[in-house]
């Protein structure tokens, strides 16, 4: 079943997401299934740096499914980004006799990856950040747990919000993308929503839409900013500036990256997981899981990193309806 993959690596690098673990797990499992050796390197890119590296084990993996955060420790490495750091990463490739390493994280990730690609390594990246901005997959793991998690937030916040007739900002995480913003808007029924990709206008895309919303008997209002639209404190300060209101403000931040991860994050991490073995051991180098249309596939790591992805157009439209443009 596989002749030519003996032994290969497998890294947790960039910002943590819920189902991390799932997915180092199904790895992991898919090795032994396809008979190969799988070693785990701490901390990202400076793991393989360093050479911290372990062999991955049952029992390493036991109980790990249901968890947050990663076994492995997760790093954005600087000392990757040299010709040092490089050279030391290649050489523990050849040192260890890795036939390949499966990266689980982010675009940073794979840019790192790609890197590793140019000089000969093969390499595998499975996508995992709550923000869902992989351009060439329809889904990232932690995206869903992470929108849970804002969403029972935010509903908590309304409660009091409604009692005191209120408005409430919220920030969320994505400091260049929308989607956690937009989805989590939709989810909670919110009063407006800035997102990074769409340029706003505060006059329309905030204050006519609590005015509206106001003038239709509403007297609580939820915003919903993503981090990288704006700051919530100033969105805050202008909501109070210009309607007389007196916002409550709440940086939802690293919450959103922690937890169980939902059973949708535990699956897509256990297919995501085996399709990356898989992958290498059907000879297929330098390659991006995907989830498309419900399945799930394998493409070039070069043109996936070179794809953009928009906002859900649909998702767009709906918004504008619920919250009246
Ligand atoms: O990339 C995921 C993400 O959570 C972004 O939404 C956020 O801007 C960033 O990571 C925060 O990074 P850090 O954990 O380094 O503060």
């Amino acid at each position: 079943m596989n002749g030519t993959i003996k032994r290969i690596g497998i890294m947790t690098s960039g910002g943590d997401a819920p189902g991390m673990n799932a997915a180092i797990r199904a790895v992991r499992n898919a090795c032994e299934y396809f008979n190969i050796e799988c070693i785990g390197i701490r901390r990202g890119f400076n793991g393989l740096i360093n050479g911290d590296i372990f062999p991955m084990q049952q029992e390493k993996v036991t109980h790990i499914l249901n968890r947050g955060g990663t076994i492995l420790y997760t790093a954005r490495s600087q000392e990757f980004m040299t010709e040092e750091g490089l050279n030391r990463a290649l050489g523990n490739c050849k040192l260890l006799g890795l036939d390949g390493i499966i990266a689980i994280g982010g675009d940073g990730t794979f840019r790192g990856l790609g890197v590793l690609a140019e000089h000969g390594v093969s390499v595998v990246g499975i996508p995992a950040t709550i923000d869902n901005d992989i351009s060439c997959t329809d889904y990232t793991i932690g995206f869903d747990t992470a929108s849970n998690t804002a969403v029972d937030a935010i509903d908590r916040l309304r409660d009091t919000m409604q009692s005191h007739e209120r408005c409430s900002v919220v920030e969320v995480m994505g400091r260049n993308a929308g989607h956690l913003a937009l989805y989590v808007g939709l989810a909670i029924g919110a009063t407006a929503v800035l997102i990074p990709e769409k340029k706003f206008s505060f006059e329309e895309d905030v204050i006519d839409k609590i005015r509206s919303a106001r003038l239709s008997g509403k007297t609580h209002f939820m915003i919903i900013v993503a981090e990288g639209a704006a700051s919530a404190m100033e969105v805050g300060k202008m909501i109070h500036e210009q309607l007389a209101l007196d916002p409550r403000v709440t940086i939802l931040g690293h919450i959103q990256r922690g937890g169980t991860p939902s059973a949708r994050d535990r699956v897509m991490a256990t297919r995501m997981g085996y399709h990356a073995v898989e992958a290498l051991v059907q000879g297929k180098t330098n390659r991006i899981i995907c989830a498309k249309h419900g399945g799930m596939m394998d493409i070039d790591l070069k043109e996936g990193l070179a794809m953009s992805k928009g906002l859900d157009k649909q998702q767009m439209t709906v918004l504008s309806a619920m919250t009246g443009t």
